[in-house]
């Protein structure tokens, strides 16, 4: 017993001493601008202003810079952590956060890099911690001397250079490069039992043998549900474990699993949670029903394209009363093309109907100036693919946007940054690049499912991503969207930057989108304009008034709930401005499959911030643009994408956005008023433990109102009151 203490101090003592870092934080160098010689470890960099790499290199004396920085450091690396390690056979090179690419030289050799396509050329990537392993006895390691670091750095916009918490060297540690893989969808079963494989693996050469245990508890008690594990969890480098396991959910709420191994020799653990998920969204009836936005807007003569959502067991029959002259209607598949020259408000009734029943629903086709009435309803690559967006993701997408979501009136697939040519034909047209070999195809393709295309560009010479702008080719450009067939163009500042005066006025903010507005108005085809120069200028003030039909609010959203809480929590002074045809835009959504490449993991939100992430977008009237492999939707982002009575919420055709109607500590509540004269509340928990949330029936927002409906469960229920999930909301609807 003694002895076995003895030695589990040592072993202690030992892994403390394996942990040693040499820490990075001190003794920087930098210097703006570009020169292949400043990797070189004999370069004199006595004369390089000294960094401080806690802060970004606006800050330090390069206001508004972007483009290309260099740090240097130089550091002596003691065998001694080699020698104290457990594994002595990598070293972790960790270098805080980088905005937003970077190559990394050790003594002149590139030991690794972030971002950037089309060679050698750094360019695009996003802003987050960087670390580079390499191996212990990789040559370009000076053991016991000095080293140097070298840092290229190239920023796209906005903050820039290397900054951050996490500077250190240390060798890789015996839980590090040991990795959960909880990749892998639940499964479901009768009575809420879900079921789910994981894995865990490594990439260290070292033979890891002992426990793994899973733990379940429910966060509203505290309560350990099960607790299960099991001695044989081997794995070394190539060799993972895996483990299957079921469990029983009491009830539909989200359950805390905790998955922890401990290495039987060494005594270390590892630990990772997750949250089990929980489907509210009932399931679709075979009776038919329609859905989507009661309106829809077209410009006099230009082309119609609007499929009839409608959900029930297939074969479903599509019959529309009142179609203005110029439109016809494909009764197999509902979707109705032509063009109507006589500006109006057609009302006309879509019934459908199959062998269990019919449904019908009033609707108006608005001919008439205005339109994107409500917001676009689509998905979008760049969340999920990022440059490495080509046509088969594209057409995948569309294929199952057809096959499951367009019945709910989910319509528009948008390519964002990535599909451009390098350089543009002699004539000065536009083409896409090796990865779209038929724009014009594919957007038919796309049209034949009854769905719409969208494309992304930027005013300036270059979009985010380096690729081709549309600087001084604005009419031409419009006019090959139009001859593709384009139905929404998002349109990033990006470059324009560089175009734009320092510190633009507002004229200056404005006029590329007018310039392209003006464009877009030349042709014969409705191109919805969306903004995205992520708020400047207060757009949603202007946005309107200057031909957008949506407009960002904010930079990008990441898939965290900092991210997405404070964006959608901010909204609400921007929220008066929000109407038929213009849309605030508090940018893509992240649920599902993300990865801004061709690396793809599950959304780190939550399900509950998954549930508050669409209850929230939905009530701010936002363009809904799933940002999701589409390829592999699985049951739970599917349901959370397809609950009728939520996208209603988001498609009123009143088109208001809700307001922040209390905000408090712990929770907020926000009122969106609808077009019938009811109102759609949320109720969000933003504190990390349950809570209960009250409206009372007394409260101002309520007053007249005696009907109450749980949204996402398509239940009435009795009162603006219930138990919320840390981060999760009660989307209420209600009525007089
Ligand atoms: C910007 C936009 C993103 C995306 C990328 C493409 O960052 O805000 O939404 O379009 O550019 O490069």
């Amino acid at each position: 017993m003694k002895k076995n203490l003895i030695l589990l101090l040592l072993l202690a003592l030992f892994f403390k001493a394996g942990a040693q870092n040499i820490s990075l934080t001190k003794g920087w160098k930098l210097s703006i601008g570009d020169n292949p010689e400043w990797s070189s470890p004999g370069f004199d960099d006595s004369g390089w202003q000294a960094a401080n790499v806690s802060k970004n290199w606006e800050q330090q004396g390069h206001p508004d810079y972007d483009g290309f920085g260099w740090y240097r450091l130089h550091v002596i690396i003691p065998s001694s952590i080699k020698e104290k390690s457990y594994l002595k056979d990598s070293v972790l090179i960790s270098l805080g956060s980088i905005d937003d690419n970077d190559e990394v030289y050790l003594n002149g050799t590139l030991i690794g890099k972030y971002g950037g396509h089309k060679g050698s050329d750094i360019k695009r990537s996003r802003y987050g911690p960087r670390s580079y392993k390499i191996a212990a006895n990789n040559p370009a390691l000076l053991w016991d001397k000095v080293n140097v670091l070298a840092v290229r750095v190239y920023d796209t916009g906005g903050d820039g250079g290397m900054y951050g918490t996490n500077f250190n060297i240390h060798m890789v540690d015996i839980m590090e490069g040991v990795h959960f893989d909880t990749g892998s969808d639940f499964s479901y079963g009768e009575h809420n039992t879900l079921g789910k494989s994981i894995g865990i693996n490594t990439s260290n050469n070292y033979p890891y043998k002992g426990t793994l245990s899973f733990k379940v508890t429910d966060p509203e008690t505290g309560a350990v549900i099960l607790s299960k594990k099991t001695d044989t969890a081997h794995f070394t480098t190539g060799v993972p474990f895996s483990w299957w396991f079921t469990f029983s959910a009491a009830k539909k709420k989200s359950y805390l699993i905790t998955y922890t191994f401990k290495d039987k020799k060494t005594g270390v653990e590892l630990s990772e949670t997750e949250t089990t998920p929980y489907i509210l969204t009932p399931a679709v009836s075979k009776i038919p029903k329609i859905n989507g936005a009661a309106i829809f807007g077209v410009r006099p003569g230009h082309p119609v394209l609007y499929l009839i959502p409608a959900t029930g067991k297939a074969p479903l029959k599509y019959k529309a009363q009142g179609l203005p002259a110029g439109l016809k209607l494909d009764a197999a598949t509902g979707i109705i093309t032509g063009t109507v020259d006589q500006k109006g408000s057609y009302p006309i009734v879509f019934t459908v109907s199959n062998k269990l029943g019919s449904n019908t629903k009033k609707f108006t086709l608005a001919i008439g100036d205005n339109v994107g009435l409500t917001p676009a309803l689509g998905w979008n690559s760049w969340n999920a693919w990022g440059l490495s967006v080509n046509d088969e993701k594209v057409r995948t997408s569309a294929r199952e946007m057809a096959g499951r979501l367009s019945v709910h009136g989910w319509s528009y697939i948008n390519i964002d940054d990535g599909w451009e040519a390098a350089k543009r034909q002699d004539d000065g047209k536009i083409t896409p690049n090796e990865k779209f070999p038929d724009m014009k195809g594919l957007t038919g393709y796309i049209h034949s499912l009854g769905l719409r295309m969208g494309i992304y560009s930027s005013p300036g010479p270059r979009t985010c991503g380096g690729y081709l702008g549309t600087w001084q080719h604005e009419d031409q450009d419009a006019q090959t969207y139009s001859d593709w067939g384009i139905d929404y163009l998002k349109y990033d500042w990006c470059s324009y930057g560089e175009i734009a005066p320092r510190n633009p006025n507002l004229e200056e903010m404005k006029k590329p989108y007018l310039v392209m507005r003006s464009s877009l108005d030349k042709v014969n085809r409705d191109i919805l304009f969306s903004y995205c120069q992520y708020g400047m200028g207060s757009v949603w003030t202007w946005g309107a008034e200057a031909g957008g039909n949506s407009w960002r609010t904010t930079g990008d959203i990441t898939d965290t709930w900092n991210s997405m809480s404070n964006i959608g929590f901010n909204q609400d002074k921007m929220a008066p401005y929000a109407g038929p045809g213009h849309f605030n835009d508090p940018d893509m959504l992240v649920v599902g499959k993300v990865g801004w490449g061709p690396s793809l993991h599950n959304t780190r939100l939550t399900f509950d911030e998954q549930y508050t992430h669409i209850s929230l977008w939905s009530l701010l009237a936002s363009p809904l643009l799933i940002g999701c492999d589409m390829g592999h939707l699985d049951r739970f982002t599917l349901s959370l994408l397809t609950n009728d009575e939520v996208l209603a919420i988001d498609q009123d055709a009143l088109g208001k956005s809700a307001r922040q109607y209390i905000k408090k500590d712990g929770y907020q509540v926000w009122v969106k008023e609808l077009k019938d004269g009811g109102k759609a509340i949320g109720l969000f928990n933003t504190t990390d433990s349950y809570q209960t949330i009250s409206l009372p029936k007394s409260d101002a927002a309520l007053k007249g109102y005696t009907k109450y409906r749980d949204v996402w469960r398509q239940q009435n229920v009795t009162s603006a009151s219930g138990r919320v999930a840390p981060h999760g909301v009660l989307l209420l609807r209600v009525e007089k």
